[in-house]
């Protein structure tokens, strides 16, 4: 989001209100966030307030009976209220990435609730790979949302997460909000969170009432803020069919088709020539038309305005207002719209239908989010939820298991970790990172209710500790090297908290380099060279760092990758750190090195073209080396997988297939294309993947199963493997179980052709979990 401007109509349509309402209803009504059709309303008897009607229906009759400018003012985030219906203002746009959030209009933090909790960064989150985790904290985050709107403090309960963009390349200062490259791994994440936030799923029917609306950003191939002068305002990503239906657009679809999502928001930047939020083929065709979009298109903040004064796209506001809505967009962030859309409607550039279409479908999410039925305060099932529902114990322990089952152990060395607190007896802490509150958010943040930094953490395990910042900030420009290296050298223990900061990756702000900047590297040596045993790195970071000195000095005994990990992050590092908590978390991006920034960040090709010598993206297409790998992740125990191949019966059932073609185009090898297949075949093929999983000890711990689909080679555009699905078993030393992953062939064996149409090899496919194979034929 950008910034959006703000207006006042709302107040003065807030004060109209309250003067039709009745002395003692309208001091309520000052103090709270307003409903219609309550007792008092002036439209209770209206089709709109009927609870028994369809809310597309409600919606319809309401915006049948507003007339032309009110129907103007509904268009932006800030919607004016409509007194003489008792429709009160409405502030769309609130933030819940990883916890309220203070971006947006939409919620306050200055009444009962003065704080919230504070989850790990998204990309963190992901690194659990698990589900259960995420819709857990979708769930916590929408009650917490609810709970401020009872008391007031909430205009809105329209939250503008998750952020579903693949991150295509490791600079980009937004990956961090993202849950990573893989774009299975992303949808898996959409889903889940979305139906946390919302609290129905799609199986509830369309219409089905919502705890929270949410929204998945920024639809599409949006994954650069500002590379050499392209800023995502102007940039036109040139993106190919094939790179668009199997990595940027999969995470949508699923938020929408899986997750029921009630809102997707465009994003600034052009596609092949053509803004987002100006495409109908996206916000029509794709979003409302194949993925069934039962909700509303939002725009990026400003994003109408800056089509015009940025992209150029249309000549005049009126234009531009009318090209967006036409295309199928039914808010604007901003007032812009609220601005020209009288203009263009007098002008003849749009109708005042174009209006109801958007109308109808923004009233009908807030008719769902229960605020046409009267006060939702006190009544079932979400009016009970106040302050003793905000930070409650449960959200705090989520937060602090979310920050735990995020972190990734990259090194260990000699196994100097997990720490006996009885052997430390002192510990120097060197870092900036390692007592900076703020850092443990990342981006979009609201007010933790209470924060363990990691010098807190390791406080409560160690009695003498001693604390050096080292650097003065995260850009390290001058670092006390001398003094950081002599307190290393008189300490036991020595751990150092390094990394970045929101002021090397942030909304608006790439990076150029993947090193550590400034001194740091040369701190971490110098201590580590001067300490008495090998030292522990703690990376706080959201985006990879090239780390390679690190991996190879062995005076840095262990590493340690903790993402921005929310209010328990201190928490949670040293319950890692001392064996409390068995790490098992695994990487959710590829970590690059440095070597990877001279490839322009513009340039969106997934594809290696080893012609040019341009390596391509992600662990499904990148050639180079690699810092880490994507998945990579070590545990204080040692795990074995085994896979499980099918039973009796030939797995997938392929009966079905012999009456279909097998056409053969473009390669040696024929195809079934999946639409051919069909809804009801594609059913028909999926079949169970069984994994036997092994703790061989010491610890008790939690694996997350990585399930890879791979072809039998990665010519003609085919990935060189694919996640195909994940699941998490929490095991006891010298246990074993099974875990069972769905295979969907049309979903998980299928590719993208050049053209963008889903395909099926026919012949042999391979499921592998780690080094373990299953060859599967796929043909009648
Ligand atoms: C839109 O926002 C701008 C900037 O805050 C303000 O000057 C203008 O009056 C607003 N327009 C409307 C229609 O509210
Ligand atoms: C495979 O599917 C066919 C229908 O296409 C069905 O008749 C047959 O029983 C199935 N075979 C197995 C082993 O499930
Ligand atoms: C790749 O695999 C296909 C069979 O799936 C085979 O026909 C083709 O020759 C292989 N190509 C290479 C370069 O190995």
């Amino acid at each position: 989001m950008g910034t959006s401007s703000r207006r006042n109509a709302t107040t003065a349509a807030a004060l109209l209100l309250a003067l039709m309402l009745s002395s003692s209803a309208a001091r309520a009504a000052a103090a709270d966030p307003g409903f219609s059709c309550g007792l008092s309303s002036p439209s209770r008897s209206l089709p709109f307030c009927d609870r028994s009607l369809p809310a597309a229906q409600r919606a319809a009759d309401l915006v049948s009976r507003m007339m032309v400018a009110e129907k103007v003012s509904q268009m932006g985030d800030e919607a004016a209220g409509v007194p003489r219906l008792g429709v009160p203002p409405y502030k769309y746009w609130s933030e819940g990435l990883h916890g309220l959030a203070f971006w947006g209009h939409g919620l306050r933090f200055d009444g009962t609730v003065r704080g919230v909790t504070s989850f790990p960064q998204v990309l963190l989150t992901a690194a659990s790979f698990d589900e259960g985790l995420w819709f857990r904290i979708g769930q916590a985050i929408a009650r917490e949302a609810r709970a401020l709107y009872n008391l007031g403090q909430a205009e809105g309960l329209t939250i503008w997460s998750p952020n579903v963009n693949i991150f295509r390349d490791p600079r980009w200062g937004r990956g961090q909000e993202t849950p990573g490259e893989d774009p299975a791994t992303a949808g898996k994440y959409a889903v889940a969170f979305v139906r946390g936030i919302q609290g129905s799923s799609p199986a509830g029917g369309g219409g089905a009432p919502l705890q929270a609306s949410a929204c998945c950003k920024h639809a599409t191939s949006y994954d650069l803020e500002d590379w050499n002068g392209v800023q995502r305002y102007n940039f036109d990503a040139r993106v190919t069919a094939r790179d668009l239906a199997d990595t940027f657009n999969p995470p949508f679809r699923s938020c929408v088709v899986d997750g029921g999502a009630t809102c997707v928001m465009c994003a600034y930047t052009a596609v092949n020539g053509v803004p987002a939020c100006a495409s109908s083929d996206l916000l029509t065709r794709t979003f409302r038309g194949d993925w069934g979009l039962d909700g509303y298109v939002a725009s990026d903040c400003d994003a109408v305005a800056i089509m015009r004064d940025a992209q150029r796209y249309a000549p005049t506001p009126e234009d531009t207002v009318a090209v967006a809505l036409k295309a199928g967009l039914d808010l604007n962030c901003g007032n812009y719209t609220q601005e020209h859309g009288m203009a263009a409607i007098r002008q003849g550039k749009m109708m005042e239908k174009d209006v109801d279409k958007a109308l109808t479908n923004l009233f009908a999410v807030r008719m769902r989010l229960g605020h046409f039925d009267g006060d939702p305060r006190g009544s079932a099932p979400y009016g009970g939820l106040g302050a003793a529902d905000v930070c409650t114990a449960e959200h705090k322990s989520l937060a602090l298991e979310a920050a735990q089952d995020g972190i990734v152990l990259l090194k260990n060395d000699a196994g100097i970790l997990p720490l006996d607190r009885s052997a430390v007896g002192s510990a120097a802490v060197i870092g900036h990172n390692a007592n900076n509150p703020l850092v443990l958010s990342g981006n979009y943040f609201g007010p933790a209710c209470e924060t363990t930094t990691p010098l807190k953490g390791l406080q409560g395990y160690v009695k003498n500790v001693r604390f050096l910042a080292g650097c003065d900030s995260a850009a390290c420009g001058f670092a006390a090297t001398g003094q950081a290296a002599a307190l290393a050298r008189s300490s036991e223990f020595v751990f150092l908290f390094m990394g970045l900061s929101q002021d090397q990756e942030k909304e608006g702000l790439d990076r150029t380099s993947l090193l550590l900047p400034g001194k740091q590297q040369s701190l971490i040596t110098a201590v580590a060279s001067a300490a008495k045993r090998p030292v522990i790195l703690v990376l706080l970071t959201g985006g990879p760092v090239d780390i390679t000195f690190a991996q190879s000095n062995p005076k840095i005994g262990a590493i340690l990758w903790a993402g921005y990990p929310g209010q328990a992050g201190g928490l949670a590092i040293a319950r890692v750190l001392f064996g409390d908590h068995n790490p098992s978390g695994r990487l959710p991006v590829t970590w690059y090195p440095e070597d990877f920034t001279k490839v322009p960040m513009t340039d969106m090709r997934m594809r290696a073209d080893p012609a040019t010598g341009y390596p391509g993206r992600s662990y499904r297409f990148y050639t180079g080396k690699t810092v880490y790998k994507f998945g990579y992740g070590l545990s204080y125990s040692k795990f074995s997988r085994r896979l499980i191949a099918g039973g009796r019966n030939p797995v997938p059932n392929t009966s079905l297939l012999a009456g279909l073609p097998a056409t053969s185009k473009d390669t040696t090898v024929s195809y079934y294309h999946v639409d051919d297949i069909g809804a009801d075949g594609c059913e028909q093929l999926k079949f169970p993947a069984e994994v036997e999983v092994e703790n061989h000890g010491p610890m008790y711990g939690k694996h997350s199963v990585l399930m890879f689909l791979r072809w039998p080679n990665a010519t003609d555009g085919r990935p060189s493997s694919q996640l195909i699905g994940f699941r998490s078993q929490h095991l006891k030393a010298g246990e074993k179980a099974n875990v069972r992953i769905d295979v969907s062939p049309c979903e998980h064996f299928s590719r993208a052709r050049e053209d963008g149409r889903m395909v099926i090899d026919r012949g042999s496919h391979f499921l592998m979990v780690g080094r373990d194979e299953w060859e599967i034929s796929f043909e009648a």
